[in-house]
């Protein structure tokens, strides 16, 4: 058992509702706090010296100089398993080309999926664990990481099992979601509803045997895949046991609908989303998740954050780490951001990076410094938790534990 502090500021997050808005005043912060651990579990936290007293066989672990802690940030959508670089899509964009054109064009995701085949499985491996680390080092303990740049039953296969190895060699947790159905492979004599069927019998039993994921997503959009091909595709994964979570409404609406049907855990992108998907997501048990880092890597419009918080909606707010639309991968600096264009309260964006993130994962115990959660924590040096969001991803974390452990 150990006790981690004194932070001159703790903020546990803990007591905070997980939909709607909130302001910074319902921030609980706890000064020169402190953190209990036992087996990378919290026991408690409270005051720095409290905690002392009622635990005197503890091991102290002391903080010197000013630190702020906050729960460890979960990235809930992110594709950081893919090979090549997609920097001549962003140059045509910025030359004029839209995304979809540049897709038709022979850009866009297939041309990650020929540079991802290319790639070994270990070479795979060895850019997810560069692209981890990276995240750690921004305070990031847990991170989704989707398949769909192999799309055929085999690359798809050597994705997932990358991530899966990949999960063992991260000091973060790697969450693993199928997205087989990213668009269609041009190299599949057939169409998107055979494509999906080929998944469904010769993907998901492979899944399911070698336990390589839990949740599947599909990309509904113009160019990718409609409303009546995914239904039946989310349904026959539900009986499976899978969680759903889609890329909806990223470019024009529809998605969040079949998201809201299916009772997906989140629906992702939302650009598009005009006043009646943010009412029908904010009615529902949805998460919906914003990604800027898309809306800067496209220059498009962001995600209708502050509306979806004041209608009632869960918030989350991920990277959504990819070689084309998002190849920045900041998370806190995008988050920051986004408060920025969409008017959030520090409240809202620590909510959106922490608990309501781990809600869109449907993870338990990650995302909130309370009794029973993992210890996992991002540490800043300074005296006022605001500088986080203000210096917009400037200041980086000073430490990162990973149940009770440093990791970083
Ligand atoms: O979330 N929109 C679809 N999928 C990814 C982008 C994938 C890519 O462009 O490689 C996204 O933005
Ligand atoms: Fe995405």
């Amino acid at each position: 058992m150990k006790i981690i502090g004194p932070f001159t500021q703790l903020l546990p997050l803990s007591q905070m509702p997980l939909k709607g808005a909130l302001k910074d005043e319902d921030l609980v912060i706890i000064d020169h706090g402190g953190i209990v651990s036992e087996n990378g579990k919290i026991l408690k936290v409270g005051e720095f010296n409290q905690l002392k007293n009622e635990f005197p066989d503890a091991q102290v672990e002391q903080i010197q100089g000013n630190a702020v802690a906050i729960p460890g940030l979960i990235d809930s959508h992110t594709h950081i398993c893919f090979g090549g670089t997609r920097a001549k899509d962003f140059a045509m964009r910025n030359a004029g080309k839209s995304y979809l054109d540049i897709a038709r064009e022979g850009g866009g995701i297939w041309s990650t999926v020929l540079n991802t085949r290319k790639a070994t499985q270990e070479e795979l491996v060895q850019g997810i664990v560069e692209r981890a680390n990276y995240l750690l080092s921004l305070g990031i303990t847990t991170v989704e990481v989707k398949s769909g740049y192999g799309l055929s039953v085999a690359e798809e296969l050597k994705m997932l099992r990358a991530i899966k190895e990949a999960n063992n060699l991260t000091k973060q947790k790697l969450i693993t979601t199928c997205l087989a159905a990213h668009t269609l492979p041009k190299d599949f004599e057939g169409n998107h509803a055979q494509y999906l069927k080929l998944i469904e019998n010769e993907l998901f039993p492979v899944l399911v045997e070698e336990n390589l994921t839990q949740r599947m997503d599909a990309f509904i959009e113009e160019e990718a895949f409609d409303e009546k091909v995914t239904l039946p595709y989310f349904e026959k994964g539900k009986e499976l046991g899978f969680q759903i979570t889609v890329h909806a409404d990223q470019f024009s609406t529809g998605g969040s609908e079949v998201a809201v049907k299916v009772g997906a855990v989140s629906a992702d992108h939302l650009e598009a989303s005009t006043q009646k998907e943010v009412e029908m997501l904010a009615n529902s048990a949805t998460v919906a998740t914003a990604l800027p880092g898309a809306t800067l890597g496209l220059g498009c419009a962001f995600t209708p954050a502050r509306a979806l918080l004041d209608a009632g909606a869960c918030l989350a707010i991920a990277s959504d780490w990819n070689p084309g639309s998002g190849p920045q991968g900041n998370l806190l600096s995008q988050a920051s951001i986004l408060a920025t264009f969409q008017k959030l309260s520090n409240a809202e964006v620590l909510a959106g990076i922490t608990f309501r993130a781990a809600h869109a994962l449907r993870e338990q115990n990650i995302g909130k410094l309370a009794e029973g959660f993992e210890a996992n924590f991002a540490m800043f040096e300074t005296d006022n938790y605001q500088e986080i969001t203000y210096q917009q991803g400037r200041l980086m974390p000073s430490a990162v534990f990973v149940k009770g452990e440093i990791v970083f």
